[in-house]
C-alpha cells in the first residue's frame, strides 16, 4: 500500500466502525424511548456507510462481474475462516471472553455464508433473513431461535 492507500484504508475503517457504532446506538436510543435521536443516529450511520462504500471503491477499484465478485467474496470468507482460529486463541489467552464469543460467531457465520455462496447457482427466488445479533443467515422464514447465538425470531431482519 502506498501512503494514499493507507490514508484511505484508515478512513474506510473509521467510517465503517462509526457506522456500526451509530447503528447500535440507534437501537439503544429506540429501546430507551429516544425515537428522534434514534432516527438521527440511523441517518448518520447510513451516511457513514455511504462513505465507507465509496472509500472501498477507491481502494479496490471498480467492481468486477458478479461471478468475479462472488469469487472475491468466497476468498475473503476463506481468509476469515483461516485467520480467525488463531485470533480466537489470542483472545482466549488474553482473557477476553466477550471478544472470543463474538469472533467465534463471526467464524461460524463465515462458514455458513461460504456454504450459501457455494449453493448460489442452485438457488432461485430465495429470500434471506439475517440475525441482527450474530449475522447468521436463514432462508425464507427466520427460525424460532438462531442456531448460532440463540437470538429470538424477532431479532432477524430481511435483506430483500
Ligand atoms: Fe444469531
Amino acid at each position: 500500500m502506498n501512503d494514499n492507500e493507507v490514508i484511505l484504508a484508515v478512513a474506510f475503517s473509521r467510517e465503517s466502525r462509526n457506522a456500526a457504532r451509530n447503528a447500535m446506538a440507534a437501537l439503544k436510543a429506540d429501546k430507551d424511548g429516544h425515537s428522534q435521536a434514534a432516527r438521527l443516529l440511523r441517518a448518520i450511520s447510513a451516511g457513514q456507510e455511504v462513505h465507507a462504500k465509496k472509500l472501498l471503491m477507491l481502494l479496490r477499484g471498480k467492481l468486477g462481474s458478479t461471478e468475479e465478485n462472488i469469487e472475491v467474496s468466497v476468498q475473503k470468507l476463506e481468509d476469515a475462516i483461516a485467520d480467525y482460529p488463531a485470533m480466537l486463541d489470542g483472545l482466549r489467552e488474553n482473557g477476553d471472553p466477550a471478544g472470543e464469543s463474538m469472533l467465534a460467531q463471526c467464524l461460524k457465520t463465515a462458514m455458513g455464508h461460504k456454504g450459501r455462496l457455494a449453493r448460489l447457482n442452485g438457488e432461485k427466488d430465495v429470500f434471506y433473513q439475517v440475525c441482527g445479533i450474530c449475522g447468521f443467515i436463514a432462508e425464507e422464514a427466520a427460525p424460532e431461535r438462531c442456531p448460532v447465538c440463540g437470538a429470538v425470531r424477532n431479532q432477524f431482519f430481511s435483506t430483500a
